[in-house]
C-alpha cells in the first residue's frame, strides 16, 4: 500500500525524503554521546533509550533525567516511552514535549524483558488494543508525530494485524524488529514478515533487525519499507551512517588513527554529558563499547575495558592517536611499569 498522502509534512515524512539511516533506540547504548556520534555521521534520526512513562509523571524524575537530556543543540531525536496506561503516556507525553524537545515520540512495543514487560513494551502484543488507546492517548496530548516500535508478536506473527490497528489509531510511523518477543534476539530477523506490514498500512515502516553494512541496508530496502534502522551495527561505527547518507558503497572503515580519534572524542563527550560534580565513574558503560571501534586491534581490548577516566583512553590509544599504528602491547589503565 505504500504511505503516500499520509503525514505529509510532520517530522517523518519531512526526515524519510533524505537518503539515510535511523538509530536504533537501545537502553544502555543510544543515550546522547552515542546519537551525537550518529547523527553527525548522517542518521535521518536516533531514537533515545527507553523511558519509564510512569517514572516521568509519578516517580522523582525531573528535566535533569540524563535518558531524556538532549546533547547541546541535538536535532532529530526521537524520544522513546514505555508504559501501559493511556492517562500516564498522555501526561509523559506532554513532560517529554517541555522538558526534553524531542522531534518525536516513540511507543515502546518490542521490550521483552521482564521489567518492562507487564508495564508495557512486548506485553502489548497480546493486548494489541491497550497500545492503540495508548497512541490515541498520546496524539490527543502533542502535536508531534508519535510513533510505534513493535516486534512481530509475543510468540507468533501477529504484526500485520498489530499495524494496521496502529495506523487505524493514528500512528505516525511504525518501526517493526523482525522477531518476536520469544525469540528475544537469536536467529535471524524475518525481513519477509517486515515487508508484509510495509505494504499492509499506509504509514511510513522501518524496518529493524541485522543491519550492520551497507550491502544489508540495500538488501533490505527492497521490502518497501521507507528506511532501515541499526542498533548493534552502529556501536562503534558511525560511519555506517555516512555511507547510507551518502550513497557511498563501502563499508570500507576510516584508517585506524580516525576510529582511534573518534573513540577518545566518544569518552570525552560522555564526560562532559554525565559530568554531574558527584565524581561518578563515567566511563564504565563505554568499556563495553570502546573496543568496537577498532576490531582490527584486539590487542588493545584488555586495556579498552579497563579504562575509567578520558586520559586513560587516551594513554591506551596513543600510539594509534599519533598515527603511527605501531603498537606495543599496552598497560592497562592504573597498572604501574616495573621498574
Ligand atoms: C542492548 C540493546 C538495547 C535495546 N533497547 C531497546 C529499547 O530501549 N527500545 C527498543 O524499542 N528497542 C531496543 N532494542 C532493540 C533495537 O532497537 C533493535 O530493534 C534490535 O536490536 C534489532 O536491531 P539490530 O540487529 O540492528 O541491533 C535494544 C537492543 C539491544 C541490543
Amino acid at each position: 500500500m505504500g504511505y503516500p498522502g499520509r503525514m505529509q509534512g510532520g517530522f517523518y515524512h519531512s526526515r524519510l525524503q533524505h537518503p539515510g539511516a535511523v538509530l536504533a533506540p537501545m537502553a544502555g547504548y543510544s543515550d546522547a554521546p552515542m546519537r551525537q556520534l550518529a547523527s553527525e555521521q548522517g542518521a535521518l534520526w536516533t531514537v533515545s533509550e527507553m523511558i519509564s512513562a510512569r517514572g516521568l509523571v509519578l516517580g522523582g524524575d525531573t528535566e535533569n533525567l540524563t535518558l531524556g537530556r538532549p546533547f547541546d543543540g541535538e536535532t532529530n531525536r526521537v524520544v522513546q516511552l514505555f508504559g501501559a496506561d493511556p492517562d500516564i503516556l498522555a501526561q509523559a507525553t506532554r513532560q517529554v514535549q517541555d522538558w526534553f524537545h524531542p522531534a518525536a515520540i516513540d511507543l515502546n512495543m518490542g521490550c521483552p524483558v521482564p521489567k518492562v514487560r507487564g508495564k508495557g513494551g512486548a506485553c502489548l502484543l497480546q493486548t494489541p488494543e491497550t497500545a492503540f488507546e495508548l497512541i490515541r492517548a498520546m496524539k490527543s496530548a502533542t502535536p508531534l508525530d508519535v510513533s510505534a516500535k513493535i516486534r512481530l508478536g509475543w510468540d507468533h506473527d501477529r504484526s500485520v494485524e498489530v499495524a494496521q490497528g496502529l495506523a487505524a489509531a493514528g500512528v505516525n510511523l511504525i518501526t517493526v524488529h523482525g522477531r518476536t518477543s520469544a525469540q528475544r534476539y537469536t536467529g535471524e530477523a524475518d525481513w519477509d514478515a517486515i515487508a508484509r506490514v510495509a505494504a499492509a498500512v499506509d504509514v511510513p515502516v522501518v524496518g529493524s533487525g541485522d543491519v550492520t553494512s551497507v550491502a544489508a541496508a540495500r538488501a533490505r530496502k527492497v521490502t518497501g519499507v521507507a528506511t532501515v534502522m541499526i542498533g548493534r551495527g552502529a556501536v562503534g561505527n558511525p560511519w555506517l551512517f555516512r555511507a547510507l547518507a551518502t550513497g557511498a558503497d563501502t563499508d570500507d572503515l576510516p584508517p585506524a588513527p580516525e576510529r582511534a580519534r573518534t573513540a577518545l572524542r566518544h569518552a570525552e563527550l560522555q564526560e562532559r554529558f554525565y559530568d554531574d560534580d558527584t565524581g561518578r565513574l563515567t566511563l564504565r558503560p563505554l568499556r563495553k563499547v570502546l573496543p568496537k571501534y577498532l576490531p582490527d586491534h584486539p590487542e588493545l581490548r584488555d586495556a579498552l575495558v579497563q579504562v575509567t577516566t578520558v586520559q586513560d583512553v587516551r594513554e591506551v590509544l596513543a600510539p594509534l592517536l599519533a598515527g603511527t599504528g605501531d603498537l606495543a602491547a599496552p598497560t592497562p589503565p592504573g597498572a604501574q611499569a616495573a621498574v
